[in-house]
């Protein structure tokens, strides 16, 4: 590194020696005083600068000349980082990091676990969507007034051009995205590649799974409080028999995921910081589930699941907060229009479970719904003051 910025300073004066050394060569010339002036001014000023750059390498310590280094060469680098900059989030969710880089980067945790600053922690809704998120004004009317306690993340088509207007607590908030198949690992994929993103904003501290079907049940300060105060993250996790649970199980995946061990539980989870880092490092299970989890085994309702109940088990409550309707049967669960918001449907979602929080019973089992139809929205936002008290 001495020798580096030695050799630098050398160079560049030699190359505003030349001319000197040219013009000396030619005798019959009459060298104008002017010139001679300047050469000796230049001369003075290469000795004082090496004098002075000898001095200094020998005499500053090593991590001082570096700095001295990179300013020489890219005159345009940052100022010297204070706390500030690494605990700023990203200004611009855009980037041109593949994931195997995103993760990486993802993956940085700090180790001390007290802030040495007032750090606010936050909610990261992440929409995994394939186009249009119909359901924003009902967003946008939850979340208004709470700006510190939330961010939100979009993972929607690779082609899809969003349309937000700049006033949208929506516009901007896409992540650099991939087509997600339903049932595959291109979904798992999907919602790595939300959790490394909202990964990179260090107030980020627990991260919500959502998609253009949902919807929130309860006002902001109910569910911040709800979430921040539980002592398990809701990934919903259950050991079933039969065909659609451990019937999707291959033995190829012993003795990675064993038989017992095998979950099964819904997409759409609400984990902590430290499980998010967990799903986004995993080097482990992943190609275990990629290989042997294919149709009709639905990756994506077994992968998280699993890993985090052999990795984490008492760190999880498993169960969802998101309502659901699978007793229509079929494939799909129900789908919620127009002519089905009505209060009683409502109170069937908030009385008709019981659960448990923080190991205590409790009827308040559910912060968000799915799956509600475009044309459901303008009367849930006629009425969500009385449904959800926002
Ligand atoms: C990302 O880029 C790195 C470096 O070029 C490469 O090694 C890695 O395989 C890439 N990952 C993906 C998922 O394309
Ligand atoms: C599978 O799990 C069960 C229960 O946890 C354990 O008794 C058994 O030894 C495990 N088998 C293998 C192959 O790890
Ligand atoms: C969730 O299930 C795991 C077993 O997979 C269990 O160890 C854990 O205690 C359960 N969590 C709660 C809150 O009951
Ligand atoms: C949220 O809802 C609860 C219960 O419905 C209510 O007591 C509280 O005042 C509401 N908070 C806000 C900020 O509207």
């Amino acid at each position: 590194m001495k020798m580096q910025s030695r050799v630098g300073s050398f160079g560049s004066l030699e190359e505003g020696k030349e001319p000197h050394v040219r013009i000396t060569n030619q005798p019959n010339r009459p060298l104008p005083l002017r010139l001679l002036q300047f050469i000796l001014l230049l001369l003075g000023v290469a000795i004082v600068f090496s004098f002075l750059s000898i001095y200094t390498s020998r005499f500053l310590k090593i991590q001082n000349v570096a700095p001295m280094i990179q300013s020489k060469f890219q005159p345009c680098v940052e100022e010297v980082k204070n706390l500030e900059s690494w605990i700023r989030p990203p200004s611009t969710l855009s980037h041109n990091m593949n994931d195997t880089e995103l993760f990486w980067r993802a993956s940085f945790e700090t180790r001390i676990n007290e802030y040495p600053f007032k750090r606010t922690p936050k909610i990261a809704f992440m929409f995994l969507t394939r186009g249009p998120l119909p359901m924003s004004p009902l967003w946008e009317k939850f979340l208004k007034g709470n700006e510190k306690l939330y961010s939100i993340y979009i993972h929607s088509l690779p082609s899809y051009k969003p349309d937000f207007p700049t006033s949208s607590v929506f516009y901007g908030r896409q992540i650099p995205s991939q087509v997600a198949e339903w049932g595959r690992m291109s979904m798992c994929d999907a919602e790595r590649r939300l959790l490394a993103n909202a990964l990179l904003d260090i107030s980020n501290e627990w991260f919500v799974l959502l998609s253009e079907a949902c919807i929130p049940l309860q006002n902001f300060s109910i569910v911040y409080r709800y979430i921040s105060r539980s002592r398990y993250s809701f990934m919903g996790s259950f050991d079933e028999p039969g065909p659609y649970g451990r019937g999707r199980y291959n033995e190829n995946m012993s003795p990675v995921v064993n038989i017992s061990e095998w979950r099964k539980g819904s997409q759409w989870f609400e984990i902590n910081r430290k499980l998010a880092v967990d799903i986004v490092q995993d080097a482990v299970y992943y190609p275990k589930f990629e290989q042997f989890c294919r149709p009709a085994c639905y990756v994506d309702e077994h992968y998280f699941p699993t890993m985090l109940s052999i990795e984490s088990p008492h760190l999880l409550a498993n169960r969802s907060l998101t309502w659901v309707d699978w007793s229509r049967g079929g494939a799909h669960p129900a789908t919620f229009g127009k002519g089905d918001i009505k209060e009683e449907f409502f109170k069937r979602i908030f009385n008709g479970d019981k659960c448990l929080y923080n190991n205590q019973p409790t009827t308040l089992c559910f912060l968000f719904a799915r799956k509600f139809a475009p044309n459901a929205l303008d009367h849930l936002l006629e009425h969500s003051s009385k449904y959800f008290g926002f």
